[in-house]
This record gives C-alpha cells, structure tokens and sequence, in this order.
C-alpha cells in the first residue's frame, strides 16, 4: 500500500530504521532465532553475533564492551541506574537531577520522592543552561546519584557533562547521564567525559525502538534493576532480544561514520529552517540558547497560536513535528521544560520543535518553510475573529 509523502521533522522523538541496519537485523528474525545462552553451536553462533554487537556500541562511546549492559530502552536505563545508586548505597537517601529531564527521570525522580527519598530537581536559567555554581552547592553528602542528561530533548540545549562530571568527582558523588538525544549527534567519550553511567537508546540512532543500553564505568557497585536469569553477566535479566541488539550495533558503526553529516549537512538545514521560520513569521522566536545545542534541533515560539493548532494544519500535509516530548503527548499540560526555562504557560502551549535527521533534505525544507506562515496566519486569523468584540463603555456611540 503506498503512503503518502511524510515530511519528518520529529527525529528527536524517533528515527526510521535505516535500510543497512534493517538488512543487519533480519537475519536474526529468519534463520539465526537460538538463544544465545544456549550451550549447543545454533546458540553459541548468535551469542557471538552479541558479541559482536557489544563491542560496536562500545567503540561508540569509546568503552570496553564488558561496561555496556543492554536494556530495554533509554528509560529502562535511566531508572536503572539510579535504582542501582541506591541499593548500592542504602546510606544515602537523595537523589540529584534537574527540572528539565526526560520523564524517564522526572517520573522516576516524583515516585522515589513520594516513597520517602530526597530529591533535588535542579532549576535551569531562561537559556536552558544550568548554574554550576548552584549544582555544586546542592550536591548533598548523602547524594547518592547526580544524574543530568547530555543534551535536552525539546531544546537542544547541550549542558557540560565533563564539568559536572569533575564537579561529582570533587564531591565525591556518583555521575550519570543521559546521553539518549546525544548519541549520534555529537561524539561522545566517556572517558573524555569522566561520567560513571550513561544511558542510550538505539531508535533516536536509525535503529529499532525497544533496545538501550547502560554503561557503567567498571569497578562501580552495580545492583540490577530488572532481576531474573545471569544475562549481561548476571546484570540484566531476561534473554536478549538479538535482532535489534545487532540492530543497534550496525546503527552505531554508522552513527560514527556520519557524524561529520549531522554537524554540517543536518546543521545547515536546521538552520535553514530556523532563520526561515523566523524571519517569515512576526511573533515567532526560539526558546533555549542557540549554542550550545544540538545541530538538529530548533523549538519554537508562535505568538497568539496553539501548537496543537499548528501541529494539526501541518499534519494535513504531510508534516510531521511535535510540541515537547513525545512521551507526553496527548496531555495538555504544557511542556515542563519550558515552563522550567520560566516561559509563560501561554508561550509553552505556543511552541513547536522541529528535529530534523539524517534523511532530511533541502526540498524538505523548503516545503515547511512553503506551508508554516500560511497556517499561523489562517490561525491567527481564526483566533482573532473568534475574540468577543471588547464592551463599549457605556455612553459610547457607534461611528
Ligand atoms: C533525553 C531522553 N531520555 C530518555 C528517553 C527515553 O528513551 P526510550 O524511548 O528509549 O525509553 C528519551 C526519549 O525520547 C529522551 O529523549
């Protein structure tokens, strides 16, 4: 059945599956289905397979494949990894991150709160950036895990990770982030960056939904989240879902080899986009800092609209885009990183993101750039001809 064009500028919400790394999968959905824990060779034949795979996501983040942990996706990670923080350290009792993280954080963060642990939700300034001065300060000695995310997922905005990470150090606290919306987009090292645990998520990297991993930096204590059989080396139980462990393996060797395109090709578009949108559309303006940010990433403001409006219009025509996570679609609150950010509740539920990815292109482009003004004008237009004609004041006589 043919589909009708798509014009995807939701990437940071998920990716296509790239046709390589579709082709590397299949193999393991057809002929080779063994479990790789079994001891006769059709097993041991896919354990190397895993193997295999291990060993490329490791090189992604310049770690050795036996600090990788596969999961079943970011949030598994996420939760895992303050999950193990604190069984490890029972003595400790509160947990840092910041206002701005994906729900797989925040969520997690309001559900220890409510079963008796500290937590500290770190505000953020009107950029988005952080105060480190302010993270140092609230870092506890009983801090079991600061955990802080590499770059926001509705904003772009990078945050520093290696500095926090030597600010952990001289606090002597433990050190994760969530690097989800990171991988692929910028390089990452974890040793550059002296983080402990950090999370991926293969579906924002051309790779299928439902496979993550955790890195944890050896000789850290490690408790398992999710407890069963001795997969991942006793540390993740459950058998692995192989196909889309190799999936995430090709992703990541192909992540590598293009990261030079996102920077510059994927950049220049969004920029495109960027200073197209703003300069054809009054009342339109970006929130979060310009720099640093991921190159893909562009969200923006629309004064007097809803983005549930825009989103509607755009869809219409084939676009796709989003206003905040994706993981919170559907509830009308207004995005809590921007209200963070302290936008007005009004701006937020005005905002739209825009990421784009690998397989944008410049025609692309130029459609949305063709088909946004026209639907915030009929918008506006709309919103203004519904406004209740002001009262006159009493005396007043018609011209
Ligand atoms: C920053 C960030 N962290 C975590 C996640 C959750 O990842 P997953 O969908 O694999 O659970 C996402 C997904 O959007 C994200 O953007």
């Amino acid at each position: 059945m043919s589909q009708p064009p798509v014009y995807y500028f939701d990437n940071n919400a998920t990716t296509r599956v790239a046709p390589e790394v579709v082709e590397a999968m299949l193999p393991f959905l057809r002929e080779q289905w063994g479990n790789p824990s079994s001891a006769y060779s059709f097993g041991r034949q896919v354990a190397k397979h895993l193997d295999e795979a291990r060993a490329k996501v490791a090189a992604l983040i310049n770690t050795d494949p036996r600090e990788i942990i596969f999961t079943r996706c970011g949030t598994e990670s996420n939760n895992s990894a303050i999950h193990s923080a604190l069984v490890t350290h029972p003595e400790k009792r509160h947990v840092f991150t910041t206002a701005v993280e994906h729900s797989a954080n925040i969520k997690f963060c309001d559900f220890l709160q409510k079963h008796g642990h500290a937590v500290t939700f770190l505000p953020v300034e009107s950029d988005g950036s952080l105060d480190l001065h302010l993270l140092e300060k609230s870092i506890r000695p009983d801090t079991a895990i600061v955990s802080v995310m590499s770059a926001n997922n509705e904003t772009g905005v990078v945050f520093p990770i290696e500095e926090i990470a030597a600010i952990c150090r001289s606090k002597g606290a433990l050190f994760h982030t969530d690097a989800v919306q990171a991988a692929g987009k910028l390089k990452i090292d974890v040793k550059e960056l002296g983080v402990y645990l950090l999370s991926l998520s293969a579906h924002k990297l051309y790779a299928p939904k439902g496979i993550g991993l955790l890195y944890v930096k050896r000789r850290t204590k490690y408790h398992p989240y999710v407890i069963g059989g001795g997969q991942e080396r006793g540390r993740r139980g459950g058998t692995e879902n192989v196909a889309n462990i190799v999936a995430f393996g090709r992703a990541a060797e192909l992540a590598m080899a293009r990261l030079d395109e996102e920077n510059t090709r994927v950049r220049k578009l969004r920029d495109k986009l960027e200073s197209g949108i703003l300069r054809e559309i009054a009342g339109a303006s970006r929130n979060g800092a310009k720099e640093p940010r991921l190159p893909n990433t562009s969200n923006l403001a629309f004064d007097s609209v809803e983005a549930e409006g825009i989103l509607l219009l755009l869809d219409q025509v084939g676009i796709c885009a989003s206003s905040g996570s994706a993981c919170s679609t559907g509830s009308l609150d207004p995005s809590h990183v921007l209200l963070a950010m302290g936008c007005s509740a009004v701006r937020a539920r005005g905002s739209v993101r825009f990421s784009l990815g690998i397989y944008n292109t410049e025609p692309e482009v130029d459609y949305l750039l063709k088909h946004l003004p026209p639907s915030i004008a009929k918008l506006r237009a709309q919103a203004s001809a519904d406004q209740p004609e002001p009262a006159r004041p009493v005396g007043a006589h018609a011209l």
